[in-house]
């Protein structure tokens, strides 16, 4: 067997719950995008805590535990959980690639490997699953297993030209893909040939400037133009903000209110960056 389940994750601790959460059919969420460093690991797991406080039953699943972000973040918090009854923990499982050296074998045990994992999650409400910044076969597999791929980007061409190709060209409206777009389009088509689904595709923008720059209004309005045709929602996402950087140690984020951080108005201003986040996931 090729995953490997942390059991010191396995507290669910669900006496905090929001009256007003919605029933829904299980939603598999997939933070993907093949750069790193764009806030997939970090949103992911502020996802995690929102849908926790609100009383939903998360499974995590990290495809990319050999650098394991979200795996050290839910280690983190599993520790400060052990005297806080009030910080919710998912159940967490990462998972390796196989390390059969035939491409066509290791993407067959990882798909028996992570289908199997998925079928035994049907007790979850949501299944939230972080990539690697690699292209990946596990990845992929993970993108075609998808309800949600939330994609972030940071506010730079140079982000915009790693998932679709931004030449001069495609400002005046013809559209180059490159490969993390073809990726997301494969596996939409994976998923539709499987169970007839559709993957529900959300670039947002992460660690965005206050100030409004000419750069992040061509960025905005190219990106708005684009999410028709290449079959994406935009939402504008979150600014950056230093408290996004402080908690990883602690495993908090800025929704635990037993946070030692006093809250101030950038913290009351991403929180509700991410009830945008929520709401554009029909959550909130
Ligand atoms: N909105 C934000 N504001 C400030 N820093 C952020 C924000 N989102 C993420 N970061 C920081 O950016 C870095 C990369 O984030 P991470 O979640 O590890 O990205 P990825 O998983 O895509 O590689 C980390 O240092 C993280 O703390
Ligand atoms: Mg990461």
């Amino acid at each position: 067997m090729i995953f490997h389940k942390i059991s010191c994750c396995c507290k669910l601790t669900l006496s905090i719950v929001n009256n007003g959460k919605k029933l829904m059919p299980q939603k598999i969420i997939v933070f993907g995008n093949q750069k790193g460093g764009t806030g997939k690991s970090t949103l992911a797991m502020h996802l995690v805590v929102s849908l926790l406080h609100q009383g939903y039953k998360v499974a995590t699943v990290d495809v990319d535990a050999r650098q394991g972000t979200l795996t050290r973040y839910i280690e983190n918090r599993a520790k400060t959980s052990q005297n806080n009854s009030n910080v919710l923990m998912p159940t967490h499982y990462p998972v390796f690639d196989s390390s059969s050296d035939s491409i066509k074998v290791m993407n067959r045990e990882n798909f028996l490997m992570f289908s199997e994992l998925i079928n035994s999650l049907n007790g979850f409400d949501f299944i939230v699953i972080d990539t690697p910044g690699s292209d990946t076969s596990l990845s992929k597999i993970a993108h075609s297993f998808a309800d949600v791929i939330i994609t972030p980007m940071n506010e730079s061409f140079i982000d915009l030209d790693l998932i679709i190709k931004a030449t001069p060209v495609q400002r005046s409206g013809s559209v180059k893909t490159s490969s993390y777009a073809e990726i997301v389009w494969e596996q939409k088509k994976t998923r539709a040939l499987r169970d007839h689904s559709s993957i529900d595709w959300i670039i947002l923008l992460n660690r965005t400037s206050s100030i409004e720059s000419r750069n992040k209004k061509e960025l905005e309005r190219i990106l708005t133009l684009l999410s028709k045709r290449l079959g994406f929602r935009f939402i504008k996402g979150f600014k950056e903000r230093i408290i996004f950087k402080e908690l990883f140690l602690s495993g908090l984020t800025l929704l635990d209110s037993n946070s030692s951080q006093k809250l101030n108005l950038s913290h009351i201003a991403a929180r509700q960056e991410l009830k945008e986040l929520l709401k554009a996931l029909n959550i909130y």
